[in-house]
């Protein structure tokens, strides 16, 4: 495991382009995988968690490839053409990897084992298994955990499931089971979650609609579609922006402008609890490419106070309670998180892992099973080594917080961050972070 230290930066400034979207790096691949024919991508993230959707669906009989000038090109295998793959499939750190393909190879007549990293392992796939084993696939796990064995079939059944977690995994999994059935499959959802998969399959030609009834989302999608290659550009990532727009929240005297970052209703929840909190964030240049909303982002520093984040507000910005829990450390007064639960469920138990991480560097907590109170004060004492946990959200937040702490904050592991941002550190260091490899 390799450490890095994170020191008092004296400016964060300029202009910043993040990679791209990782739900949507992984819909594309998998979409592309299922369609006939060529799919074409922009602005791919190429991090660990989106190469090991590739590799999964390479072995399943799609190819994805990397062309000379950066983009990638998915050969489809058609929708029910994935084949057996001939050795375990391992999904390393990533969960919406496992989760989605897990829906989808419910919907194939193969075989397929699955595995992943020490974190993975301990996760939850039962939310998954209940509704694909309901529509008629078999699947045989550690008790509800990988690894696991999953038989598909080509006779899956649709179903309407109403999720009994917000979760937009689970919602895709079980769109993307139904999409070789003959029917209609029904996914309704309490509280609004991310819907790229929504977006995605209608941009690749399947008929699928969302209405609101009784103030749920009710998403409709018609079985066994003509899924066609397509062009698609990826927007940046909101969650891995979050990052640079947090330090630019808390390092005095910045400035920064990151370029075309997906603006997606279902993803902007952090931002809109930063500009409660006194943050000065302004959104230029908005517009929609590709059916999803983009806009430029200009932060500066603010002096900011602690709010009470309505649970209802958790599915926006579910990635972002630890990089948001540095954020409120640098507050004035405490900052409430409501009905975070499944943080406790996410690459590490995020809950603890937040709250024992502060502790050690000097910020006050209170905490209950799934809500807790960040103790926010303009001077953070810092100093402790955090663990990670395989957990790459964690790495970077305190990599962050290690820019304003009055002593340096070193991680223990910076290879996490592979999984979702492995420009991270670069792009820090430019715009003026103080980082050192240990
Ligand atoms: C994701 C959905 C979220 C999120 C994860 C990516 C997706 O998980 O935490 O990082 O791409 O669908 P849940 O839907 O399980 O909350």
């Amino acid at each position: 495991m390799q450490n890095l230290k994170s020191s008092k930066t004296k400016s964060f400034k300029g202009i910043a382009k993040i990679p791209g979207d990782k739900s949507m790096s992984h819909r594309a691949i998998m979409l592309g995988s299922l369609a006939v024919g060529q799919t074409n991508i922009t602005g791919l993230l190429e991090s660990e968690d989106v190469m090991a959707t590739a590799s999964a669906f390479n072995k399943m009989g799609a190819k994805t490839i990397k062309n000379d000038d950066g983009s990638w090109s998915v050969t489809g295998a058609g929708l029910g053409g994935l084949r057996q793959p001939n050795d375990v499939i391992n999904m390393g750190n990533s969960g919406t990897s496992t989760r989605l393909i897990m829906g989808i190879v419910a919907g194939h007549n193969i075989k397929v084992i699955m595995t992943g990293d020490d974190s993975l392992r301990l996760r939850p796939m039962d939310r998954v298994i209940n509704p694909i084993t309901q529509m008629g696939a078999i699947v045989d796990s550690n008790d509800g955990k990988l690894p696991l064995v999953i038989r598909g079939t080509n006779e899956i059944m649709p179903i309407t499931y109403e999720l009994p977690i917000a979760s937009a995994q689970v919602k895709s999994a079980t769109l993307l089971a139904g999409l070789t059935s003959r029917g209609d499959t029904v996914v309704i959802e309490s509280e609004p979650t991310r819907n790229h998969t929504e977006n995605m399959l209608r941009h690749f030609g399947a008929e699928i609609e969302t209405k609101k009834q009784d103030g749920k989302n009710v998403i409709v999608l018609k079985g066994s579609p003509v899924l066609k290659g397509v062009n698609i550009t990826i927007a940046c990532d909101p969650s891995s922006a979050s990052f640079i727009v947090a330090s630019a929240c808390i390092v005095k005297n910045s400035k920064v402008e990151i370029k075309d970052v997906c603006m997606n209703p279902t993803r902007t929840g952090f931002f809109t609890t930063l500009i409660e909190m006194g943050a000065n964030i302004e959104f230029k240049n908005e517009r929609t490419e590709g059916g999803e909303k983009i806009a430029d982002i200009i932060v500066k520093y603010a002096p900011l106070k602690g709010v009470d984040i309505p649970a209802s507000r958790v599915p926006s910005m579910i990635d972002e309670y630890p990089i948001l829990s540095i954020v409120a450390s640098f507050a004035s007064g405490k900052t409430k998180m409501n009905g975070v639960g499944e943080l406790r469920v996410k690459e590490s138990d995020r809950l603890q892992v937040v709250v024992d991480g502060l502790n050690a560097n000097g910020v006050k907590t209170q905490q209950g099973q799934d809500w807790y109170v960040v103790c926010g004060n303009e001077n953070v004492r810092g100093g402790a080594v955090v663990k990670t946990n395989l957990d790459h959200r964690i790495a970077m937040s305190f990599l962050v917080m290690g820019l304003a702490s009055d002593s340096p904050i070193t991680i223990d592991d910076v290879n996490t961050i592979k999984s979702s941002f492995p420009s991270f550190v670069d792009l820090m260091q430019h715009l003026g972070a103080e980082f050192l490899y240990e």
